[in-house]
């Protein structure tokens, strides 16, 4: 099982885009990391990380897709807790609240979010693309 964990959902692949740079960013370190799209993530993929990072775009009215949403849920039921996190999303028109209210909830459980979570503005460019290597890079380093 690998030591990062990267689970998601993505409807239009922006938030997939995030995804696929983090990754590159926890790699970069030498760090063993796994990415898996939520609808076939278990909860073993949290279980065995030491660090579970969570991507969803914001959707419905400033609420995560429910995937991510029951995906959470499950977390929650199976206790698990205390885990280094991140968690990042591409948005449209909105204000990030989706992501400042997955960052309260994931703290309120007792993961240590790195760096509040990880916004970008629909389609990540080169400049959002580096943002997100390093969001990675800063997780990893925090697993090492
Ligand atoms: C059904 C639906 C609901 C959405 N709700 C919000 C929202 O509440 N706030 C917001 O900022 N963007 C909202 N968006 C825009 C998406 O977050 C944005 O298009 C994002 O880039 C989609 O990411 P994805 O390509 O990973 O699916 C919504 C989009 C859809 C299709």
């Amino acid at each position: 099982m690998a030591t990062v964990s990267i689970i998601y959902w993505s409807g239009t692949g922006n938030t997939e885009i995030m995804a696929e740079a983090i990754k590159e960013g926890v790699e970069s370190t030498g760090i063993d990391v796994s990415i898996k799209l939520v609808d076939i993530a278990t909860i073993d993929d949290v279980k065995d990380a030491k660090a579970v990072i969570l991507g969803s775009p914001a959707m419905g009215d400033e609420v995560l897709a429910d995937e991510m949403e029951d995906f959470v849920s499950q977390m929650e039921k199976e206790g698990i807790k205390n885990k280094i996190a991140g968690a990042f999303g591409s948005h449209g028109w909105g204000s990030g609240q989706w992501m400042r209210d997955f960052v309260k909830q994931l703290k309120k459980n007792g993961f240590n979010v790195i760096g509040g979570g990880l916004t970008i503005h629909l389609t990540p460019g080169d400049e959002e693309k580096e943002q997100c290597r390093n969001y990675g890079k800063q997780i990893a380093e925090k697993v090492k």
